[in-house]
């Protein structure tokens, strides 16, 4: 039976396909769909320091080989996943990675301490800086590695858990966003967010997203992510999370062999919410089959013409 351990910083999963954020809830909604104890973590939504109802609809469409949306953050607050989902983690028997949004650097601060400062088996938290930093006159804290560095630099201060900044694509340089987490004390990056996109309706000659653009995912964004973890795996040192795309297990071995220490699923859960689960088994068959006896073996083994 292969190994498909893999650890990201000091914690180690059990194997490397994690949910991603947004796309299964809070983590609890599905028990009956799915054993999520068979995933290596789940990622939950972004959790702000305020409940949001996030953006007016149409906040999703669907495209050629992916979807646009726009949800805008919609979630219950800090304070209400504390008391009501926080305590409930520790029934489903799977690592939990709280996904943070916020729009200044205190309001990161502030929701990591409130989490913090009650004991829960979140064993880390994902950083979402695709989001407008209202201090800086609305610049996306992940398009600037001096936002990146000091916003990460705080957090670190305050918790000694896995500390994971989720990296954005519309950036001229992902490798300067990557290195500037890591300066600021980030055990691992994750990649990639969603993709600018924008669809119009021809005969309503009308965009079909409320807020005029919104974020692609899907099968359309995997060479983006792909392309956007080889370049980090070879700038910076530190394990990176694989997203982007991924629906099967040829898929998420393509994410490590360009150099991804484990991946998540994130649209491929619309259409099936096991879809993780099959990439586990693809994973397990594929080792057995190349005689490679630890998954970690794949970590950026591609090899390129130059
Ligand atoms: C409907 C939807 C909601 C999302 N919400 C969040 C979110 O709250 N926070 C976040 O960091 N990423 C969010 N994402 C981005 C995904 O976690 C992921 O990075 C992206 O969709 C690319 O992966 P995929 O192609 O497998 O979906 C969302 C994606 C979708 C499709």
């Amino acid at each position: 039976m292969p190994d498909l351990t893999t650890s990201i910083g000091n914690t180690t999963f059990q194997n490397p396909v994690f949910v991603a954020s947004g796309t299964f809830g809070y983590g609890l909604e599905n028990p009956d769909l799915v054993d999520v104890s068979k995933f290596g973590a789940i990622v939950t939504k972004s959790i702000t320091r305020h409940p949001r109802e996030g953006n007016p609809p149409p906040r999703i469409v669907e495209t050629p080989s992916g979807m646009i949306n726009s949800i805008g953050l919609a979630n219950i607050g800090v304070e209400k996943y504390v008391r009501e989902m926080v305590p409930n983690y520790e029934k489903i028997g799977v690592p939990i990675i709280m996904n943070i949004a916020g729009s200044v650097e205190e309001e990161y601060c502030e929701i990591l301490d409130i989490v913090e400062s009650v004991s829960s088996n979140i064993v880390g938290y994902e950083i979402n800086i695709s989001c407008p930093n209202v201090k800086e006159g609305g610049i996306e804290f992940g398009v600037d590695p001096l936002l990146t560095e000091a916003l990460t630099s705080a957090l670190r201060k305050r918790t000694e858990k896995l500390l994971i900044l989720k990296l954005s694509p519309n950036v001229t340089d992902i490798r300067v966003i990557a290195n500037a987490a890591v300066n600021g004390g980030a055990d691992s990056v994750s990649a990639i967010n969603t993709v600018y996109g924008m669809s119009i309706d021809s005969m309503a000659r009308k965009s079909e997203i409320y807020t005029t653009y919104g974020g692609l995912s899907g099968p359309a964004i995997k060479p983006i992510g792909l392309a956007c973890v080889h370049k980090v795996f070879n700038a910076v040192d530190c394990p990176i999370i694989g997203i982007g795309g991924i629906t099967d297990s040829a898929d998420a071995i393509e994410y490590l062999l360009a150099g991804a220490s484990a991946i998540q699923v994130g649209t491929a859960n619309y259409r099936n919410p096991a879809a993780g689960l099959s990439i586990v088994e693809g994973m397990e068959s594929y080792c057995s089959k190349h005689k490679i006896s630890h998954i970690t073996d794949l970590i950026g083994k591609v090899k390129t013409h130059e």
